[in-house]
């Protein structure tokens, strides 16, 4: 595996270093070309090192130890896992059930490689820069890390603590906001003028300031917004929220529900609901300039981030996230369906409902002059 992984780098290094040579000559015709030319208008607010270049190539952070492994594959099954059905749960005599149709195996060697995933990068980070190096504390594992080490914290930030953050950090970011952006492509490529639309808007916006796709311009694309509000009622990532347990006796249409209940919200039905939608199946993102819906979790016509104290904890930083990488990417490619093959819109069920085809789609670079 090691040697695999050294091969592939060695692999990305000659992409590179071809590209390099012959800099400025048809850089557009590929992925790297785009990606250099980028780096060379010199309108990225960020630095694009070799470094990053390879890992943007072949998602190196997200390859485990033995460099077999991607962490998104990982997600996507471990998201599948928690909402898939179990047995022992509805008839808890019948759980040996879940041991033979090989859920209960299957559940722990994910959470074990998920564990082994984070143990890696937490001793990675360890032996790169030492206990008392503090330059590595701009990022989030490296903030928690600090903390664990200073003791600052009225509970004990211990190891496993610290993995369990993790968890509900990357798993809960990371597929939610990749899927929403993924959905959003689907509609905007079905509904051309809407595209049209859009990237009119970010293009302007972008245009009167400075050029760069930066968060202060980002919050004048009102319609973009629209356009992700819209997704998350169609497509809301977490359809079911996570499930809840009645904690005493409820009285629901003249049933009594005894405590301890499951209890699963369907956001997506209450998102489709014709007597609370108009034109509930159409992807039209218009109806949101028009009325201000909360999204918050207050008003339960539209809760794709949930709702009361189980809700979203980072709705502010979802939102942000996705918009910006929207935003991004709007402004700098013109998009097109591979082989203009018709989008498969199915679904793949789990705790987030991911497009069953991936979407695949091939990007232009737009140009436009230096401000
Ligand atoms: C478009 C982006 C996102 C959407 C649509 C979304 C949606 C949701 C939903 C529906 C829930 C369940 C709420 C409930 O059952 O009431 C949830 C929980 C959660 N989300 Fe998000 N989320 C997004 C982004 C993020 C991000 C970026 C993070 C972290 C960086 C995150 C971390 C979490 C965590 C930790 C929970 C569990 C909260 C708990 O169980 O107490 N989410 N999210």
């Amino acid at each position: 595996m090691k040697a695999v992984s050294v091969a592939v780098d060695a692999f990305f290094n000659e992409v590179i270093d071809e590209h390099e040579s012959r800099k400025g000559k048809n850089d557009e015709e590929d992925f790297v070309g785009m990606l250099f030319q980028l780096q060379q208008s010199g309108r990225l607010d960020f630095e694009l090192s070799r470094d990053n270049l390879k890992g943007i190539l072949m998602c190196e952070d997200t390859l485990d130890h033995s460099g077999s492994c991607s962490f998104g594959v990982l997600g996507r099954k471990l998201m599948r896992l928690m909402s898939a059905f179990c047995v022992g749960d509805f008839y808890p005599s019948l759980s040996w059930v879940d041991s033979f149709t090989r859920l209960i195996p299957e559940m722990k060697a994910t959470f074990e490689a998920v564990d082994a995933f984070f143990d890696h990068i937490i001793a990675e980070r360890d032996s790169r820069y030492g206990k008392n190096d503090e330059s590595h504390v701009q990022d989030f594992l490296g903030i928690l890390l600090q903390l664990q080490q200073s003791g600052s914290l009225d509970f004990e930030l211990n190891r496993d603590t610290l993995k369990a953050i993790l968890m509900d950090m990357i798993i809960g970011g990371s597929d939610t906001t990749s899927t929403t952006l993924e959905w959003a492509f689907a509609e905007l490529l079905r509904n051309p003028n809407i595209m049209k639309k859009v990237q009119e808007e970010v293009r302007r916006v972008v245009g009167i300031n400075s050029g760069i796709v930066d968060e202060n311009c980002v919050s004048e694309m009102n319609y973009l917004k629209c356009v992700i509000k819209e997704t998350l009622r169609l497509h809301s990532p977490v359809p079911l929220l996570i499930a809840r347990e009645t904690a005493s006796i409820v009285q629901l249409r003249g049933y009594d529900i005894p405590p301890q209940t499951r209890v699963f919200i369907n956001a997506w039905a209450i998102h489709r609901d014709p007597k609370l939608w108009d034109n509930p199946e159409k992807f039209i993102p218009e109806r949101f300039e028009i009325s201000q819906v909360d999204f918050s979790g207050q008003d339960f016509r539209f809760i794709p981030f949930g709702t009361g104290r189980r809700a979203c904890p980072a709705i502010s930083f979802g939102l942000a996230s996705t918009e910006y990488v929207l935003a991004n990417l709007l402004y700098w490619f013109n998009w097109k369906i591979h082989q203009n093959i018709d989008i498969d819109m199915n679904e793949m069920s789990g705790l987030t409902v991911t497009k069953k085809v991936p979407l695949h789609l091939e990007p232009e670079l737009f140009s436009t002059p230096m401000p």
